[in-house]
C-alpha cells in the first residue's frame, strides 16, 4: 500500500536522519533533560535518556506545515555517543488518529542504504547535521499522524526514543 509505505518512509526518514549524517564535526555532549521541538503542524518529543547513543540537539521541518503531496525535508542535528554498527534496529509504531496502522521492527542500516543516505553504517561517534527529503503522497488522510520510535544497537543498548506527530487535518488551528 503506497500510503503505508510513504508514512513508513517518513518515519524512517526521521529516524535515519537522526542516526545517519552528512558531515562530522567536533564531538560534543549536551546533557539536557527531556526535549521537544515543535513547528506549524508538527512536533517531535525526545524521550531518550542521557545515555542513549543518539542525542538530538535540533529537529526541524521544511516547508511548514507538512502537507500531503509535497516534498518534506526533515533536518536533524545530533551527537552520536558511540559507533552505530550493522544490526542496529528500531521498533516503530504509527497511528492515524487512534488507529494503529503500523507496528514494525526495521533494520536501521538497511533503511539508511534504501534511503540513499549520504553516510552509511558503521556511523562513527561525533556531531552530525542530517537532512532527508520524503515525497508525501497526495492521499494522506486529513488526520493526526503519530509515530513512536525506539532504537537499539545490535547489543541492545538504547539508541534513541522519540514521538513524532504531524497534523494533516485541514482545521488544525
Ligand atoms: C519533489 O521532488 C522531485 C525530485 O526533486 C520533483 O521531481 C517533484 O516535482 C517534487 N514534487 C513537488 C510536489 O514539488
Ligand atoms: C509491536 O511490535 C513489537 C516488536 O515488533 C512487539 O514487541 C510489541 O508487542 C508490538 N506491540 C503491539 C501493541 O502489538
Ligand atoms: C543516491 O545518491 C546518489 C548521490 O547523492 C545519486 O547519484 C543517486 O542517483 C541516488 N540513487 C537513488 C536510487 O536515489
Amino acid at each position: 500500500m503506497l500510503l503505508r509505505a510513504a508514512l513508513f518512509s517518513l518515519t524512517c526518514a526521521l529516524f535515519v536522519a537522526a542516526a545517519i549524517s552528512t558531515q562530522q564535526e567536533t564531538f560534543r555532549v549536551d546533557l539536557l533533560a527531556e526535549k521537544e521541538w515543535k513547528g506549524d503542524g508538527w512536533s517531535y518529543k525526545d524521550c531518550s535518556l542521557e545515555t542513549d547513543l543518539v542525542q538530538l540537539t535540533s529537529v526541524s521541518m521544511t516547508p511548514e506545515p507538512p502537507k500531503a503531496g509535497q516534498n518534506q525535508t526533515v533536518a536533524v542535528k545530533a551527537n552520536i555517543l558511540n559507533v552505530i554498527e550493522e544490526g542496529a534496529y528500531a521498533v516503530v509504531e504509527v497511528k492515524f488518529g487512534v488507529i494503529r496502522i503500523l507496528n514494525r521492527t526495521f533494520d536501521i542500516c538497511d533503511e539508511a542504504r534504501r534511503a540513499n543516505a549520504s553516510i552509511q553504517c558503521p556511523v562513527l561517534p561525533g556531531y552530525y547535521e542530517i537532512e532527508q527529503t520524503v515525497a508525501l503522497p497526495r492521499g494522506i488522510p486529513p488526520s493526526k499522524f503519530k509515530a513512536s520510535i525506539r532504537g537499539y544497537s545490535v547489543l541492545d543498548e538504547d539508541l534513541l526514543c522519540g514521538v513524532a506527530t504531524v497534523d494533516f487535518s485541514p482545521f488544525r488551528h
